[in-house]
C-alpha cells in the first residue's frame, strides 16, 4: 500500500470553537492548519524513498509529530526518534507544499538528519525560535529511540553527546553546536524534551539562557549562552507523582506516564519559570534568577501554584497568561496569571492558579495537544498528535480512524512571551 496521506487545508472552516463562561466572555476560534494520517516527506527522487524503506531508515508507521515552531510564515516541525531507534528519516522539517499535499522537507537539510553520524540531529523532541533574532535552538537527546530500544527487530543506537545546536532561519547556516557535558546530562537516559529561552528582562534584545527539561533524569538544564556553561537543578516537585498524578484517561482509555518534568514556560518579563511533570497536574513557579544562578537555594524559592485540571504535554506563555494542554480533556486551557495576581497586589510571585479557562476543545481532532508556539500574527499553534497512542504503539495508521497528527491555529489575541515589548524597561544586564 502507498501510504496515504489526508491533508485538508480549512483555514476558512471553524473546526471548534467555545465560549468562555468568564465575565468578560471571550470567543476562540480554532482551526486545524494541517492534518495528517501519517507523516510524507518531500523525497528527493522515489528511488531515495525506496532505497530508505529498503534498508529500514524509513517505516511510515515510525514517524509522528510533536514540536512545533512558526517563524515568518513558515511552520517547523519535529519527528523525535521516540519510540523507535530508526525508520524516521528525518527529525527536524518544515512544512511545504507539493503538489496538492503538504510534506515534511528537512531542515536545513538531508545532510543534518544521518542517524549515528554525531555531527547530525538524532532525536529532536523540540525547538524555540527567538523572533528577535531568527535564530532556532535545537535540543537533540544524542540518540534515537528514547524510549523503545526495547522494541525487537530495532537496532542499537549510536551515542552521540546531547546538544544544543542553533541554527540562522534566514539561510538554514549552522551558528553553533554545544554538546553538554556527560556528567551533567546522561548521554544513555537523557530526554531533552522542552526548550524556553531567557533573554533576562522585557527591555533585552538578546537570548541569554536556555533552559531545558529533561523528562527522563527530572532536572532542569540550565545552559548560559554567554559564558557557554551549563547547571542542571533538580527538585522532588519535578518528580512525576506515583499512583493517580500519573494516570491520564484520554478518552475513556488510562495511560500510565511515569514521566518527570516535561512542560515548560518562562513569563513574558522574563521574570518567573513556570513547569510540570507530565505525571502530576501540580504546576511550579520559580524565579528565573534562581535558575539563572548555579547553586542558588531552589528549595526555598520553588512554589507550588496550583493543580491544572489535568495532566499536561506542553505549554506557553503569552503576554499576560499561559496557555497548556490538558491532556483528558482534549482540550487547550489558559491561566489568567496576570488576572491572578491582582489579588495579591499584583504581586505574580505570590499568584495561585485560580482562573484557568477552556480554550479550544475537541474530543475527536484535538488528541494529545503536546508543543505549543505563539507566531507573529497572536496565533497560538500546536501540535496534537496522539502521542499517547504512538508510544504504547496502539495508533491506528490503517486510516480507519481518521488523521492521527495535526497542527492547530487559535487567535488568542495576545503575542509570544518572546515577541518585542515596546516601551520596556532598557535592559539591565550588560
Ligand atoms: C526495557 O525493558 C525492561 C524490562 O522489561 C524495562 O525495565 C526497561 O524500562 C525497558 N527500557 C525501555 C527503554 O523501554
Ligand atoms: C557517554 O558518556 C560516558 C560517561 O557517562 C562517556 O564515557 C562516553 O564517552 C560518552 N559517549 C559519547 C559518545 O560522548
Ligand atoms: C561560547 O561559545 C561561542 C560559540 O561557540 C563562542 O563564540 C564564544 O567565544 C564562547 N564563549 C566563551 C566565554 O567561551
Ligand atoms: C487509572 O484511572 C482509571 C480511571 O480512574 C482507573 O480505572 C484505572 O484503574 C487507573 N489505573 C491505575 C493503574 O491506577
Ligand atoms: C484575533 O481576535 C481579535 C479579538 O477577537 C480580533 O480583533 C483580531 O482581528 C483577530 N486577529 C485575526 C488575525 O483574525
Amino acid at each position: 500500500m502507498l501510504s496515504t496521506i489526508i491533508n485538508v487545508l480549512v483555514s476558512s472552516v471553524v473546526l471548534a470553537s467555545y465560549m468562555d463562561p468568564g465575565a468578560c466572555a471571550q470567543y476562540y476560534e480554532g482551526k486545524v492548519l494541517y492534518e495528517w494520517l501519517d507523516v510524507e516527506y518531500d523525497w528527493l527522487s522515489e528511488e531515495m524513498k525506496n532505497q530508505y524503506e529498503a534498508d529500514g531508515r524509513y517505516d511510515r508507521t515510525h514517524s509522528f509529530i510533536s514540536g512545533v515552531k512558526a517563524f515568518k510564515g513558515i511552520i517547523y516541525l519535529t519527528v523525535p526518534r521516540l519510540r523507535f531507534t530508526t525508520g524516521v528519516p528525518s527529525t527536524l522539517n518544515r512544512i511545504i507544499q507539493k503538489e496538492k499535499s503538504s510534506v515534511l522537507t528537512p531542515f536545513p537539510d538531508w545532510a543534518a538528519q544521518e542517524l549515528g553520524n554525531c555531527n547530525a540531529l538524532q532525536c529532536a523532541m523540540s525547538m524555540e525560535v527567538d523572533p528577535i533574532s531568527g535564530l532556532m535552538y535545537v535540543i537533540d537527546t544524542g540518540r534515537s529511540g528514547v524510549f523503545g530500544n526495547n522494541i525487537s527487530g530495532q537496532p542499537t543506537p549510536v551515542i552521540c553527546p546531547p546538544k544544543l545546536v542553533v541554527y540562522d532561519l534566514a539561510d538554514g547556516s549552522l551558528v553553533r553546536s554545544h554538546n553538554f557535558p556527560e556528567d551533567l546530562v546522561s548521554n544513555t537516559t537523557n530526554f531533552l524534551n522542552d526548550i524556553v529561552i531567557d533573554r533576562g528582562g522585557p527591555g533585552c534584545k538578546t537570548a541569554r539562557w536556555i533552559y531545558i527539561t529533561d523528562a527522563v533524569d527530572s532536572k532542569l538544564v540550565v545552559f548560559n549562552l554567554v559564558t557557554n556553561k551549563t547547571h542542571i537543578i533538580h527538585h522532588e516537585s519535578m518528580d512525576y507523582e506515583p499512583g493517580d498524578g500519573s494516570n491520564i484517561t484520554v478518552n475513556g482509555v488510562s495511560y500510565i506516564f511515569e514521566t518527570p518534568i516535561d512542560g515548560l514556560a518562562i513569563s513574558s518579563d522574563f521574570e518567573y519559570v513556570y513547569y510540570c511533570a507530565l505525571g502530576s497536574k501540580k504546576l511550579y513557579q520559580v524565579p528565573s534568577s534562581v535558575v539563572r544562578q548555579e547553586g542558588a537555594d531552589f528549595a526555598s524559592k520553588v512554589r507550588l501554584v496550583g493543580s491544572k485540571i489535568s495532566q499536561t504535554g506542553g505549554m506557553t506563555y503569552g503576554t499576560d497568561n499561559l496557555f497548556y494542554g490538558a491532556l483528558i480533556k482534549n482540550s487547550v486551557y489558559k491561566w489568567e496569571v496576570t488576572k491572578d495576581a491582582q489579588s495579591k497586589g499584583g504581586n505574580v510571585g505570590l499568584v495561585e492558579l485560580d482562573t484557568e479557562s477552556e480554550v479550544v476543545r475537541d474530543d475527536e481532532r484535538l488528541r494529545f495537544p503536546d508543543s505549543f508556539t505563539v507566531d507573529e500574527n497572536q496565533n497560538l499553534l500546536f501540535s496534537a498528535c496522539n502521542a499517547e497512542k504512538f508510544l504504547r504503539g496502539t495508533i491506528d495508521f490503517s486510516g480507519a480512524q481518521g488523521p492521527n497528527f495535526r497542527i492547530w491555529s487559535v487567535n488568542i489575541s495576545e503575542s509570544s512571551y518572546l515577541a518585542p515589548r515596546a516601551g520596556a524597561c532598557p535592559c539591565s544586564l550588560g
